[in-house]
């Protein structure tokens, strides 16, 4: 594998694969490499004749500087395990070399980015959108793909994809869970002992929404997800540190991602949650329908 950290390597290494007609995988990350990530690039592997997986943590992304500066950043580690992964290149750029000039680009997507995570993180998807642009600028790859965990990062890719037209196949890879069911996160890592081993609380309870979405309405089951998080330390007990606070939950239309009022009003329907845990965002989604 080789190691990157310039444009113009990338660019070298690039024009030269398109020369020998190779197909190109790209695997946008920020680093903090875990299974969920691995599985991305073990999907590009299978796909592509080379396989690009950018380790940027993206400072124009992050409306909270706090967050930004805590971000996990094991670069050393991540270059181990994409070379085991079989990743071709590892491109691992400092800010100075993405964005030598102060970025003014703003990307705008209606709808779909005034729910859930767009109005909690002013600025955020157009900065993944800046960035997301700029590595396919660089790479110009034929596939490129993206974890399901950030659901509503997938349609904004989507939604971008179709205002540049780039022919680039977005593939979405579903989410990978510890065996106890908690999402894989880079920001899990994050969580005291204590505070990992409650957190899969939270797919549990959604799990248990899932059953419910039988029988019950949506009203019910929302509330249902929110109120069992949120007295969750209460009812069991537990310092204080262990409270879920729910930032949302949100049962939207897989596509629109508005929410619905009934079951009945979409085709697929699924739920987003954001949740604090010990200082910490953790973010989850289910498929209802
Ligand atoms: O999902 C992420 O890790 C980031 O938002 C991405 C797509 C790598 C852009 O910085």
């Amino acid at each position: 594998m080789q190691t990157i950290t310039t444009v113009a390597a990338l660019t070298a290494a690039i024009t030269e694969a398109k020369k020998d007609n190779k197909t190109i995988g790209l695997v946008p990350t920020m680093g903090a490499l875990h299974e969920g990530h691995l599985s991305l690039i073990h999907k590009a592997r299978q796909q592509n004749d080379l396989v690009v997986v950018s380790v940027f943590v993206n400072p124009i992304q992050f409306n909270n500087q706090e967050d930004l500066a805590k971000y996990p950043r094991t670069v050393e580690a991540d270059c181990e395990k994409l070379a085991a992964a079989g990743a071709d290149i590892a491109f691992v750029p400092s800010v100075e070399e993405m964005y030598p000039e102060p970025v003014n680009t703003v990307y705008h997507f209606g709808p779909i980015e005034e729910v859930m995570e767009g109005p909690r993180r002013p600025g955020h998807f157009s900065g993944v959108a800046v960035v997301v642009r700029k590595l396919f600028d660089l790479t110009q790859p034929n596939r490129a793909y993206f974890g399901e965990k950030d659901y509503q990062q997938i349609a904004i890719i989507r939604n971008l994809l179709e205002q540049i037209k780039y022919p680039i196949e977005l593939v979405p890879c579903p989410i990978v869970r510890a065996d106890d069911g908690l999402a894989l996160s880079s920001r899990n890592m994050r969580l005291s002992p204590e505070a990992r081993a409650v957190a899969p609380t939270i797919y549990a309870t959604l799990q248990q929404a899932v059953e419910m979405s039988e029988v019950e309405d949506i009203e019910s089951v929302h509330d249902f997800v929110i109120d069992t998080l949120s007295s969750f330390q209460e009812v069991n007990g537990l310092d204080e540190r262990l409270k879920f606070e729910p930032e949302y939950f949100e049962i939207v239309d897989d596509t629109t991602l508005q929410p619905i009022a009934k079951w009945e009003d979409a085709k697929g329907v699924v739920g987003c949650i954001a949740v604090w845990l010990d200082g910490v965002r953790l973010i989850d989604m289910v498929r209802f329908r």
